[in-house]
C-alpha cells in the first residue's frame, strides 16, 4: 500500500503537501490529453494523494494544530485544483478544434461522378414517335397490358372464329371465372375502343404500350414487343389525311426526304386497311399497319358512324430502334447485358 495513505504525523503531512506541491504541477502541465489529466488528477488529489491522507489524519491531531494544517491541505488541493481545471480548458479546446479539423471537406476535391443510365432504345424511339404526333396536337394515354378478349378483339370487330384468338397465337392468362376471356394485349388498338368509350370526339390520340404474341424467341421474333397506336376521330376525315399525317410523320422520323407509299392490306378494324412503307437503307421497309376506322368499331364504341370519320395506324418501335442503330438480332434488345446496353445511349 501506498505509504502516504497512512501518514499520521503532522509533520509528515507538511512534507508529503509540500512535494506534492512542487512536483504536481509539472505533471498537470504534461499531461497531453484529457484522458490522461483525468489520470494525473485522480493521482494528485484523489483518494490516495497526501491531500485525501492529511484530511483523513485531520481527526487524530490536536486541535490547534487541526486548523493550521487543515488550512494548508485545503491551499495545497485548491491550487492543484485550478491548475488542473487551466489545463483541462487548454486540451479541450486542443482536442475539439483536432476533431473539427479531421472534420473538414475538401471542396476542391474533383467529385465522384454518379454512373448515368439512360432510356432503353426501344423506349427512346417510342418517346420520338409520340413526340411527333404530339407535336400534331394529339394527346397521349397508356392502357393494360393484361386485356380482355372483349377489348383486343371484339370490340374491334374481330370475328368470333378469327385465326389470331387461337391459342396458337394469343396468350392467355388463367384469370377469371370465364376461360380465354383474360389476355395479354396482342397490339395496342383495345385502346382505340377504350378511348372511344370514355371521350366524346374529336380524338387525335397515341398510345405507346407493350404487346405480346406466342411467338418463339429468334433473330427475327419476339414474344414481346411494342407499338405505338395512333387513331383520329373527327368529321369529315379523309383517307388523304391519314396519308398526309402518316407521310408527315416518316419524314419527321427518318429524314425529309423519305418516301413512302401505301399498300392495300386487311384489318378487321380499319376499312380500307393498308400498310405503310419507307424506302430506307436502299431498300423497302413495313413502317406501320393503318387504315380508316371500321364504322362497326364506332359502333361498338357507342359513336355514331354517319356523324364522325377516322383513321388508325400501329408502329412497331422495335424494328425501328434495330434499323436505326444496325442491330440485325432482336433478342439483343431484350439483353440485360450492360456492355451491349452502354452502345447505345
Ligand atoms: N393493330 C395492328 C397490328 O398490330 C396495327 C394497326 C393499328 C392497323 C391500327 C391498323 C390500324 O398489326
Amino acid at each position: 500500500m501506498d505509504p502516504t495513505t497512512n501518514l499520521s504525523d503532522p509533520s509528515d503531512i507538511r512534507l508529503a503537501l509540500e512535494e506534492l506541491r512542487s512536483l504536481a504541477p509539472a505533471k498537470i502541465g504534461a499531461s497531453g490529453s484529457v484522458a490522461e489529466l483525468d489520470g494525473v488528477a485522480a493521482e494528485v488529489t484523489g483518494k490516495a494523494s497526501p491531500i485525501a491522507a492529511g484530511r483523513r489524519s485531520l481527526g487524530r491531531i490536536a486541535p490547534d494544530e487541526r486548523r493550521e494544517l487543515g488550512r494548508a491541505i485545503n491551499d495545497v488541493a485548491q491550487e492543484l485544483d485550478a491548475a488542473i481545471a487551466a489545463r483541462r480548458a487548454v486540451l479541450e479546446i486542443r482536442e475539439a478544434s483536432a476533431a473539427l479539423a479531421g472534420d473538414t471537406v475538401d471542396v476542391t476535391l474533383p467529385g465522384r461522378v454518379p454512373r448515368r443510365g439512360s432510356l432503353h432504345i426501344v423506349n427512346q424511339v417510342m418517346d420520338e414517335i409520340v413526340d411527333i404526333f404530339v407535336a400534331m396536337g394529339y394527346t397521349v394515354a397508356t392502357g393494360p397490358e393484361a386485356e380482355t378478349d372483349y377489348y383486343n378483339f371484339t370490340a374491334l370487330n374481330f370475328a368470333p372464329s378469327h385465326p389470331s384468338r387461337l391459342e396458337s397465337d394469343t396468350l392467355y392468362l388463367d384469370y377469371g371465372d370465364v376461360p380465354e376471356d383474360v389476355l395479354l394485349r396482342t397490339h395496342t388498338s383495345p385502346m382505340q375502343a377504350r378511348y372511344m368509350e370514355a371521350h366524346e370526339p374529336p380524338v387525335y390520340l397515341v398510345v405507346p404500350g407493350r404487346v405480346f404474341r406466342r411467338d418463339q424467341l429468334d433473330a427475327t421474333h419476339s414474344p414481346v414487343f411494342h407499338q405505338v397506336e395512333g387513331l383520329a376521330v373527327d368529321h369529315d376525315i379523309t383517307f388523304g389525311d391519314l396519308k398526309g399525317v402518316l407521310d408527315h410523320f416518316a419524314k419527321e422520323f427518318l429524314g425529309p426526304n423519305t418516301r413512302t407509299k401505301f399498300i392495300p392490306h386487311y384489318f378487321p378494324f380499319t376499312e380500307p386497311s393498308a400498310e405503310m412503307h419507307v424506302y430506307y437503307n436502299g431498300g423497302w421497309m413495313e413502317l406501320l399497319g393503318c387504315g380508316m376506322v371500321n364504322p362497326a368499331v364506332f359502333e361498338y364504341a357507342g359513336y355514331d358512324p354517319d356523324d364522325v370519320t377516322g383513321f388508325a395506324f400501329g408502329v412497331g418501335a422495335d424494328r425501328l430502334a434495330m434499323v436505326r442503330h444496325g442491330i440485325t438480332e432482336i433478342r439483343h434488345l431484350l439483353d440485360t447485358d450492360q456492355r451491349i446496353l452502354e452502345q447505345y445511349r
